[in-house]
């Protein structure tokens, strides 16, 4: 049975976890968060080495920037799911994390999350020649204090990221599937109308146009209603041993 380790263990991580129990497909090695509290459960208040032996896949549900202290730690040991996908808008982290992948034969899967279709954008990288995300979030979700509709952010994905670094991972999903963070035009809306997280994007490129608009109710601090469904599907691909019709 293959054995998980969790880095933080909130809205994504407990509906994740929930599922393995379920599905009893794997094995939970550890769950390093420094509130969480989950009866019955292997939780240690922080992630150390010794806890990697033997684990197969870490799967990542906190922050970038816990995410960018242990990654070499990570990789030596285990494959990794990752959600704090800004991450990848530091360059340093960027690099890091490509060269330990190849010096320890290590895998990174970046889940499709709070959208669809990241790998239909990424076979499309060769032809984008725009891609747009738009995004509408409460104030509150946005940690700030609008009382009017406002554009908070217009420009690359790159910066976005850096502002809003757990407000975003979908932006950063998406440069990194198709024409980087650079080239990425990200806008950011605060509107204190919503109690939703929407998302506006758009692909043109070589005789080809597509647009998604997706909305799902804020059900977390950050995070909507429909990732924790998707975030186990994600799991169930990686590690579920699936048969019958599978989606690729
Ligand atoms: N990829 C996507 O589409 C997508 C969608 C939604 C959220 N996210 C991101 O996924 C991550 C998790 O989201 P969530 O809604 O579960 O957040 P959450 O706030 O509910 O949970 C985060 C957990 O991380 C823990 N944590 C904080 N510091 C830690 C540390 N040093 N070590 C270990 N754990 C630590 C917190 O105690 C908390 O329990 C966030 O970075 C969020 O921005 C990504």
């Amino acid at each position: 049975m293959k054995k998980i380790g969790f880095l933080g263990c909130g809205k994504i991580g407990q509906a994740i976890l929930a599922h393995v129990k379920e599905q009893r497909y794997a094995e939970v090695a550890f769950i390093a968060d420094p509130v969480a509290v989950i009866p019955g459960e292997p939780v240690v208040r922080f992630c150390e080495e010794a806890l990697l032996e033997g684990v197969d896949l870490v799967i990542e549900c906190a922050t970038a920037d816990v995410l960018k202290e242990k990654i070499d730690m990570i990789l030596r040991h285990s494959d990794l799911l990752m959600f704090s996908v800004t991450a990848f808008s530091d360059a340093v982290f960027s690099e890091k994390a490509e060269q330990f992948c190849e010096e320890y034969g290590r895998r990174i899967f970046i889940p499709h999350g709070a959208i669809l279709g990241l790998d239909g954008i990424f076979d499309g990288r060769k032809v984008w020649n725009e891609v747009k995300i738009i995004t509408t979030k409460s104030p509150k979700s946005l940690g700030r204090t609008d009382t009017e509709t406002s554009v908070v952010y217009d420009g690359p994905t790159r910066e976005a990221c850096r502002y809003y670094p757990r407000n975003v991972n979908v932006h950063a999903a998406i440069a990194l599937a198709g024409i980087g963070f650079d080239r990425t035009h990200s806008v950011i809306i605060s509107d204190p109308a919503v109690s939703t997280n929407a998302h506006t994007i758009v692909l043109k490129g070589d005789g080809i146009e597509i647009s998604m608009d997706i909305s799902s109710f804020a059900a977390g601090a950050v995070t909507g209603a429909y990732t924790p469904h998707s975030a186990c599907g994600s799991v169930d691909r990686i590690l579920g041993g699936m048969t019958g019709q599978l989606f690729v």
